[in-house]
């Protein structure tokens, strides 16, 4: 089977790239995590590390010089997608318009509400009842990109440990289906997979 490839920057702990990692292990998954990208040194970059992928480290650069050296990285890896999984550096509208459409994010909330940073206490601060995430395609402007995918479940505690748990927890169910389903659409064109998907998991719904 013809697979795309693949490449995930990553700056955090790394469930979302564990996620992936583990979904590509299916035959039938149409991406291969070719390239682990971290700005830093993280748990991800640990983790890309002992999963033996190839994986660079471009850190202490400004963003034009990251931007350039991660690109030609790409470049030589053949990458079709790049997937975006607590990469905590907004990319240039430049590097974005080079990779138009083939770069994915997952942000932590239900977009277009609460773009940017600190969502989880800004949900616990305003007493929001309903909280997710979302994945979408990377634009030149934050968090705004056409959506692909999200979850929701209703907010029962002010733990904050707790609904980050939560979230990671069906983040990681989330991202890899979004993954699939847009190679198979957007990629490969293959239009019997355009269909909307609704599923409960635990009393959490998924829509991509
Ligand atoms: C996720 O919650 C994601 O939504 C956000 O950063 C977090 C990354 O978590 N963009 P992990 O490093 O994949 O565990």
């Amino acid at each position: 089977m013809n697979k795309a490839n693949l490449s995930v920057f990553a700056s955090g702990i790394g469930s979302n790239l564990l996620a992936i990692h583990k979904a590509s292990m299916d035959k039938s998954f149409p991406g291969k995590l070719q390239l682990v990208i971290c700005n830093k040194i993280c748990p991800a970059f640990e983790l890309a590390k002992s999963l033996n992928y190839d994986t660079k480290l471009i850190s202490n650069l400004d963003k034009d010089k990251f931007e350039e050296i991660a690109h030609q990285e790409l470049i030589k890896k053949k990458i079709d997608l790049i997937c975006l999984a607590g990469y905590m550096r907004v990319l240039s509208p430049k590097f974005v318009f080079k990779w138009k459409n083939k770069i994915l994010n997952i942000h932590p909330s239900i977009l277009p509400l609460f773009p940017g940073l600190n969502t989880h206490k800004k949900i616990l601060l305003n007493g929001v009842k309903i909280h997710g995430s979302t994945v979408h395609i990377v634009n030149e402007r934050l968090d705004s990109g056409k959506i692909l995918g999200q979850f929701a479940f209703a907010v029962k505690s002010n733990d904050l440990d707790f609904l980050i748990y939560n979230i990671k927890k069906y983040e990681n169910l989330l991202y890899p289906e979004v993954i699939k389903k847009y190679i198979w659409t957007f990629l490969f064109k293959e239009d019997k997979f355009l269909n909307y998907k609704n599923i409960h998991i635990d009393n959490v719904v998924f829509s991509y």
